[in-house]
């Protein structure tokens, strides 16, 4: 891949309620975000940590292209992809190759968010967010936020599924022998949340800075999580790569 590839995003508010459908200035809010993190041009990069000098930019740039809103008698979804399919009462996705189909509605169970990863069937491709976690608090101060997931990096979070990375923790259920397949992020027990002390530590990490917590591929509060590493911006830029499973958006 040479240069940025641009991500045309397709929001599809799906709502029940009035607070459910949220504002332009929410949406927008969110957009901004996304661009900030994956560019590293976020504000809170430059927090003191032990892996600052990891951190690193995915060369993609998103563009707000459409909104839908659609009014639904469901009044909560869950992981079923329901929230996909206009027939259940949900928005169909718009061409998966040329959009990021971005899913807001009521998720249930505690849900902030879930992603499909690259390779899956096109009619259910994007990422399906909880409405109170989709966007910025901080961008937008007038949207409906439930703290502490109100900075919009669930979004950030989901997208980096998107473009095909693992959890931090390689998702082995605390123990040390799952990977990411990511090489510089350093092995780790399981997911943090809240906002952990400065250097907590699994696995064999302790010598090398500890949790790499402050990921956005890890479980932290939203302020608490602010990088992605050169290994993991390495792996996202590969699936725009020519043969990859994403590269219909590089052209
Ligand atoms: N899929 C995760 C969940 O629903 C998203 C975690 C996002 N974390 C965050 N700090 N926003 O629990
Ligand atoms: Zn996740
Ligand atoms: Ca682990």
């Amino acid at each position: 891949l040479s240069g940025t590839v641009t991500i045309p995003v397709v929001v599809h508010v799906v709502y029940n309620t009035a607070a459910e459908n949220i504002s332009d200035g929410q949406i927008q809010s969110q957009i901004d975000v996304l661009n900030e993190d994956f560019q590293k041009l976020n504000a809170d990069r430059s927090n003191p940590y032990p892996y600052s000098g990891l951190a690193a930019a995915a060369p993609v740039r998103f563009t707000l292209a459409s909104v839908v809103r659609k009014a639904s008698k469901t009044r909560s979804w869950s992981t079923n992809d329901a929230v996909k399919n206009s027939k259940r009462g949900g928005d169909d996705a718009w061409d998966a190759t040329k959009y990021l189909n971005l899913w807001s509605c009521n998720l249930g169970n505690g849900l902030l968010g879930y992603a499909q990863f690259p390779g899956g069937a096109p009619a259910t491709d994007g990422v399906v967010m909880l409405y109170s976690a989709f966007g910025s608090r901080a961008k937008w101060p007038t949207g409906t936020y439930s703290s502490p997931y109100d900075l919009g990096r669930t979004a950030t979070h989901e997208v980096g599924h998107w473009m095909n990375l693992r959890h931090i923790w390689g998702d082995d259920g605390g123990a040390c022998t799952g990977s990411d397949q990511v090489g510089d992020t350093p092995n780790q027990g399981g997911e943090n949340y809240g906002c952990p002390a400065a250097g907590k530590s699994s696995c064999t990490n302790a010598s090398t800075g500890g949790d790499m917590f402050m990921n956005y591929m890890d479980y932290t509060d939203d302020r608490c999580m602010f990088m992605f590493s050169k290994g993991q911006a390495d792996r996202m830029t590969a699936v725009f790569d020519a043969g990859g499973a994403r590269s219909s958006f590089a052209t």
